[in-house]
């Protein structure tokens, strides 16, 4: 199991709160169906980061002072289920579509349940998460249906691949922002409505939580080939055909000695090739010139905290930002 690297140097009331979050969590994909209720907890109880719900958390502190017990404080950990469990649907469907064997470190709901109630048991999460978003009112539901519709055009965007005629690079841009970068700017404005923050607050850190999901995934891309300790099985990106950045960038190469690392990058890979095409890919400066880039739009992501107001939120954004630049799993 991925361990939640994110609680290391909260405050107490932060673990907490965070600590009930987790059990709300397993409590709203409770059922009578034995099934259903096996299935579902399985990748959340396989681990995760949980900094959806971190970020619900974090953004609701720009608003009213907290107050534990309040209603605020109950709709908070609504809104952080609600992100999580629909990040958590999301990977049941996108470990059908990617064919993965291993999530988390735990077999994949696919692998083990099959295809079929993979999906389904996806589309009883989601279901859950409708069931409770509701309970936030209508410009929340509305923020989380348009997010939600983004999520589902990323995901299409990225299996039909870029149109004629259209850069590949802003493609892939365009399928991060939206099938992560959505969610993830969504939670923090969802924490942001819910405590009450000023509308140019929320507004604020949607774009950081945008800016923040496109740096996570690309860092995630570039994991996908140089990590062998993901908890998922190194090179899915090339085995599938989605051409993340640093395979953009080694696909320019004019080097010479890239001769048979493009010729793999250029077609249909067998097994074999794929894993021939990750060590090559490992040792070239692809990986250092994508790393640069994920250095870069992290800081540039930390900078649009500058306007909010000192404190351990905003801390915990700026260090959310520096761990998505050192991180290596
Ligand atoms: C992970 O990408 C996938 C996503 C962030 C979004 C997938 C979206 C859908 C499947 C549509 C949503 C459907 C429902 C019902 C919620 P990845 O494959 O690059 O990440 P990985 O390395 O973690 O597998
Ligand atoms: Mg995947
Ligand atoms: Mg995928």
């Amino acid at each position: 199991a991925v361990s939640a690297e994110p609680m290391t140097g909260f405050d107490a009331t932060l673990r907490d709160r965070m600590a009930g979050i987790e059990s709300a969590l397993l409590a709203a994909v409770e059922s009578d169906n034995p099934v259903l209720n096996e299935a579902s907890r399985h990748i959340i109880q396989a681990g995760g980061k949980r900094f959806r719900p971190l970020l619900v958390v974090l953004g609701s502190q720009f608003g009213k002072p907290y107050d534990s017990g309040s209603e605020i404080e109950r709709r908070v950990a609504v809104g952080a289920v609600v992100v999580e469990l629909t990040h958590v649907a999301s990977l049941y469907h996108d470990d059908v579509m990617d064919d993965a064997t291993v999530r988390r470190g735990s077999p994949s709901a696919n692998a083990r349940w099959g295809n079929l109630l993979a999906i389904l048991v996806g589309d009883y999460l989601f279901a859950r998460a409708t069931d409770l978003v509701t309970d936030l009112g209508l410009d929340i539901v509305r923020t989380y249906s348009a997010m939600f519709n983004r999520l589902v055009r990323g995901q299409i965007a990225e299996t039909v691949g870029p149109a004629e005629g259209v850069d590949p690079r802003e493609h892939y841009l365009q399928v991060l922002a939206d099938k992560t970068a959505a969610l993830i700017s969504t939670s923090a404005r969802v924490g942001a409505m819910i405590g009450g923050a000023d509308p140019a607050t929320q507004d604020l850190l949607a774009d950081f939580g945008e800016q923040y999901g496109v740096v996570f995934q690309l860092s995630d891309d570039i994991i996908d080939i140089t990590s062998d300790e993901t908890g998922k099985t190194p090179g899915t990106d090339l085995r599938e055909g989605v051409d993340t950045l640093p395979i953009l960038l080694a696909r320019r190469s004019t080097d010479p000695a890239d001769a048979r690392l493009l010729e793999l990058l250029a077609g249909e890979r067998t097994d074999p090739e794929v894993d021939e095409a990750l060590g090559l890919l490992r040792k070239h400066p692809a990986i250092e010139q994508a790393r640069a880039d994920v250095a870069a739009r992290a800081e540039a992501t930390r900078r649009i905290l500058d306007p909010l107001p000192d404190g351990p939120a905003k801390q915990a954004l700026a260090d959310l930002c520096d761990s998505v630049v050192t991180r290596t799993t």
